[in-house]
């Protein structure tokens, strides 16, 4: 049976041997190949992939890093954990205490999270703090808090938190048989490209893969301070899961983007939207919008004619979070009404209108 990356990657994650692994059989995630994306983008001589990460047990990546932070906070004795978060990282942070048996506390920003990624947080039995700031003020509270007060911090700031989600990386190339070209995702605070870079170079290391991808992420357009190489004191945009003006592992998602001969590039909320739909519609998978700037990017690296014509190429999108947590951007903004037919439940009239 399978129980979870801790247990499959033992070898590449530092776990005392008779430590007690806090999992929810994370990870193992539909890894798939694109069926009408590439020809619609003109892309006819690429495979693109997504890692639907959505899958994972609280719907985001962030289970991948929750497992190991856990496990260690459980490890060290500590009774509580404590994160800032924009959604996921809470919902994930509050599911794994639950298991373990420990507290949670979680600050989110006030009215800016989806409301999904809220309600499990509060279902999971975290204590849930808003606080009148963003993501960026959050973190810098918690980081002071866990300084002082007896609880363990779960932010990607923790090293732990990396080690678990490189495992996404390890993956990928086992089921590929080898790195993929390209390794598209969105970047917030930036810990999961960082991530996925130390998973690689790991397995180029120990001589399971021959090469490495070129690491190629994607801020919002609003929230995009690696791009802008400046802090943004008020970021905005709609993938509220990225709205983050001044990451804590900015300098090793630099370090990511320029040892791969990679780039981190920005796409507006209207790309991200865009890509959503398209994903949705020509794939039939639902992403979250932050999710679908690493889809927003491959289209519009396509448009540019940013990808090699000359050779067969190898294109993976990680698809971060589950596009259930933030059906707000679909329902809630006058769109879906004319989406809708209203009717009676009457033979004729639905009839008629299958076939019109
Ligand atoms: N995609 C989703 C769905 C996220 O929730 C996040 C980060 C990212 C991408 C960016 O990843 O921060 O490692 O660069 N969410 C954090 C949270 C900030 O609190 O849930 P990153």
């Amino acid at each position: 049976m399978y129980n979870g990356v801790i247990k499959r990657y033992r070898q590449y994650l530092n776990i005392e041997d008779d430590s007690k692994i806090v999992t929810m059989n994370e990870g193992r995630t539909l890894f798939h190949k694109l069926v009408n994306l590439p020809s619609a983008l003109g892309l006819k001589n690429a495979d693109i992939y997504i890692k639907f990460e959505g899958l994972n047990p609280t719907g985001s990546f962030k289970d991948r890093g929750m497992t190991m932070a856990v496990t260690k906070a459980n490890e060290q004795g500590s009774g509580a954990v404590i994160c800032a978060s924009t959604g996921n990282t809470s919902a994930s942070a509050a599911a794994y205490a639950a298991v373990a048996g420990m507290k949670a506390f979680v600050l989110i920003p006030d009215r800016k999270i989806a409301l999904g990624k809220l309600a499990q947080a509060i279902v999971y039995g975290a204590k849930v703090i808003a606080v009148d700031g963003n993501f960026d003020d959050a973190l810098n509270m918690v980081i002071r808090l866990a300084k002082t007060e007896p609880v363990t911090l779960v932010n990607s700031v923790n090293p732990n938190r990396l080690q678990g989600q490189k495992t996404a990386a390890f993956e990928i190339c086992d089921d590929l048989g080898h790195a993929p070209d390209y390794l598209v995702l969105p970047v917030g605070n930036a810990g999961n490209i960082s991530a996925y870079w130390m998973g690689f170079k790991e397995y180029y290391e120990n001589g399971i893969i021959s090469a490495l991808p070129k690491m190629t992420g994607f801020q919002a357009a609003g929230a995009a301070p690696i791009v802008e190489n400046r802090i943004i004191e008020n970021p905005e945009t709609v993938a509220t899961a990225i709205r983050i003006g001044n990451p804590a592992s900015w300098d090793k998602a630099v370090r990511a983007r320029d040892e791969s001969n990679g780039s981190i590039s920005a796409v507006t909320d209207e790309e991200i939207l865009e890509a959503q739909k398209l994903l949705a519609s020509e794939e039939g998978i639902f992403a979250e919008p932050a999710s679908c700037a690493s889809i927003a990017g491959v289209v519009k690296f396509a448009k540019e004619n940013r990808f090699e014509k000359d050779k067969h190429l190898e294109i993976v999108c990680i698809l971060t979070g589950n596009g259930l947590k933030d059906t707000s951007v679909i329902i809630g903004n006058g769109d879906a009404e004319d989406k809708i037919i209203h009717a009676k439940p009457d033979f004729d009239v639905l009839s008629q209108i299958i076939r019109q």
